[in-house]
């Protein structure tokens, strides 16, 4: 099984939490809503995937869109800033959600985000009923349908949600509430593809309502909540700052109010001056980061694609306004290609352009922001964002010039009039921000939710593909039993593996339970390869290799194993 509209996410997180992958934060505690903690495997995956983003980004850049050396350097900024900071990216005053909470489920959601999705099946008539059934007893002029859409199928019809442009209205719920998508994560807790195959086919219905946001806060009373159809139950929707915020030194006041870092983005504007200043670098350029990140997040939900504290991969590419159109194609192809080479495929992956109304406050009139976006299990056949690529214009540095009141320029004496000698002038400019801003938490997600494989052929049917550069357990050495010389062959093998292949994963001995057992312990791990130590090991100084993918096993000699495996894992 290797569609991800087959996976399920409850298996995915029961083997995360069994394997330890990632385990719920506190859970001793009763947990805590939006956090997570990452195992010893889950760490390992999750530093090997920053370690691969380092290399591609800082260490190893790709060729420019000419062939060209790119130049892009690294940096580590503080997660707590002088909050002026985020006054002047406008987080302070932007980075806002509009929230309702439904008074008797105490449940709590993003006004904005809702969207309607009606599946049924029906012939056509009873099917115009049915909407017109889904309306009743609403004002009119209260809730606006704005659209009924009849797909034939409940992949063209989620696909017709998925494309619906976001208007300038706060979406809504009504009807039954058979499935509820939203734009961000637009699963339906209600899969889709389930609910197709219990109507056996058919033709299905989607209904978009719109209210309209006036409407909404004067009549919040009526709208039925999405959570238990009654209306009278909602809040009037609440701007809500997803920024976290605490107190610097020991008064708890205004004044020493600090805020934790709501992406990692402003760290590297702040010391765009710092590192022209101080390294060697030119325009175009990038500066990279990987941190955590913060977001008091309303619904954090599914598993780890939306948490309250999660880490980012994002690098700013500096370049004249000229150009910035040359590298926002340049570096949304990138991406996307980047993510394949580490194992997601490209059926998976798909681009999308922003509507216009769904553009950030820094995004670029007329350019704006496109996302490599998945399909995770809980999306598919839909795409939930993976990494945004934003052309922020020079709206960061003008607005910290305005806000430090220091100037940000960048003399480049590349252009310009030409001067008497034939030299250019040179030109002061701010320049354009490319951003590629990619989750580091949500990234491990998605390769999970690729890798995860059920093979009811297998003995034990669960296997982690996970793409061998990136798997926390690069080999497993098993001694066919616990004596005759073999422990001592599997320890001299360990020590040769480790020495050349453990600085990106673990190398396992494993001397317990069958062979059978063993191989599939590490096949729920990811563990490419497995080499057996068995009778013969003594006599013709050869190991079975086990491949993880296939199952099949084939001799290697002793000697060879080490160049072997370098081979499989590219390393
Ligand atoms: N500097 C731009 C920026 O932060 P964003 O689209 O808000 O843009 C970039 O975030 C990436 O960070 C997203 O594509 C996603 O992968 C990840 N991300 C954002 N919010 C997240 C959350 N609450 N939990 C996990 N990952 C998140």
């Amino acid at each position: 099984m290797t569609d991800n509209a087959q996976k399920s996410m409850e298996d995915i997180v029961s083997l995360c939490k069994r394997r330890g992958f990632v385990y719920p934060a506190s859970e001793i505690y009763g947990g805590i809503n939006g956090f997570w903690d990452y195992g010893p495997l889950g760490v390992q995956l999750k530093n090997n995937l920053r370690d691969a983003w380092w290399e591609a980004m800082v260490l190893n850049p790709p060729k420019g869109p000419d062939g060209e050396r790119l130049q892009i350097v690294g940096l580590d900024s503080s997660i707590i800033q002088n909050p002026k900071v985020w006054e002047a990216s406008g987080h302070v005053g932007g980075f806002n959600d509009p929230m309702v909470d439904d008074k008797e489920t105490k449940q709590r959601f993003r006004a904005d985000h809702l969207v309607g999705m009606y599946v049924i099946e029906r012939s056509d008539q009873s099917l115009q009923e049915d909407i017109r059934a889904l309306f009743q007893g609403l004002q009119v002029g209260q809730v606006l349908p704005v659209k009924t859409y009849i797909a034939s199928t409940v992949d063209e019809a989620a696909s017709e949600i998925h494309n619906t442009p976001k208007k300038q209205m706060h979406p809504w719920t009504v009807g039954e509430f058979v499935n509820v998508a939203t734009r961000d994560d637009p699963i339906p807790p209600v899969a889709p593809a389930a609910e197709a195959e219990r109507h056996g086919g058919g033709r299905y219905a989607v209904t978009l309502a719109f209210v309209a946001r006036s409407a909404l806060e004067r009549q919040a009373a009526q709208i039925p909540s999405p959570f238990t159809g009654k209306p009278g139950h909602l809040t009037e929707p609440r701007m809500f700052n997803l920024m976290f915020d605490t107190y610097t030194g020991a008064i708890r006041n205004e004044d020493n109010k600090a805020y934790l870092r709501p992406e990692t983005a402003q760290g590297i504007f702040i010391n765009f001056k710092n590192v022209v200043d101080t390294s060697r670098v030119k325009v175009p350029f990038g500066i990279a980061q990987i941190g955590k990140a913060f977001r008091n997040e309303v619904t954090p939900r599914n598993f780890i694609f939306r948490s309250r504290e999660f880490e980012q991969m994002e690098m700013e590419w500096f370049c004249h306004p000229e150009d910035a159109r040359k590298w926002y194609q340049f570096w949304q192809a990138e991406r996307k290609r980047w993510w394949e080479s580490i194992g997601l495929t490209s059926d998976n992956l798909v681009l999308r352009e922003h509507d216009r109304d769904e553009l950030s406050h820094y995004a670029k009139e007329g350019a704006g922001t496109a996302d490599v976006e998945y399909r995770y299990p809980f999306t598919a056949p839909g795409f939930g964002e993976l990494e945004g690529v934003a052309h922020r214009s020079n709206f960061d540095l003008s607005q910290h010039e305005k806000h430090a009141r220091t100037k940000l320029q960048y003399f480049d004496n590349t252009r310009g009039e030409l001067a008497k000698n034939g030299q250019p002038k040179g030109e002061h400019y701010l320049p354009d921000v490319i951003e590629p801003a990619a989750g580091l938490t949500r990234g491990v997600l998605a390769l999970l939710c690729e890798a995860y494989t059920r093979d009811e052929s297998r003995p034990s049917p669960e296997i982690l593909k996970l793409h061998p550069r990136l798997a926390p357990i690069k080999a497993a050495i098993f001694p066919l039993v616990n004596k005759d010389g073999m422990p001592e062959v599997a320890d001299k093998l360990h020590a040769e593996l480790q020495q050349r292949f453990g600085r990106s994963g673990f190398i396992e001995t494993d001397a317990k339970q069958s062979i059978g057992k063993r191989y599939a312990r590490m096949d729920e791990a990811g563990c490419p390869w497995c080499f057996t130590i068995d009778g013969d090991t003594l006599t013709d100084q050869t190991v079975t290799a086990r491949d993880r993918d296939t199952g099949e096993q084939h001799r290697v000699a002793l000697d060879k194993v080490s160049g072997f495996l370098g081979e499989k894992l590219g390393l």
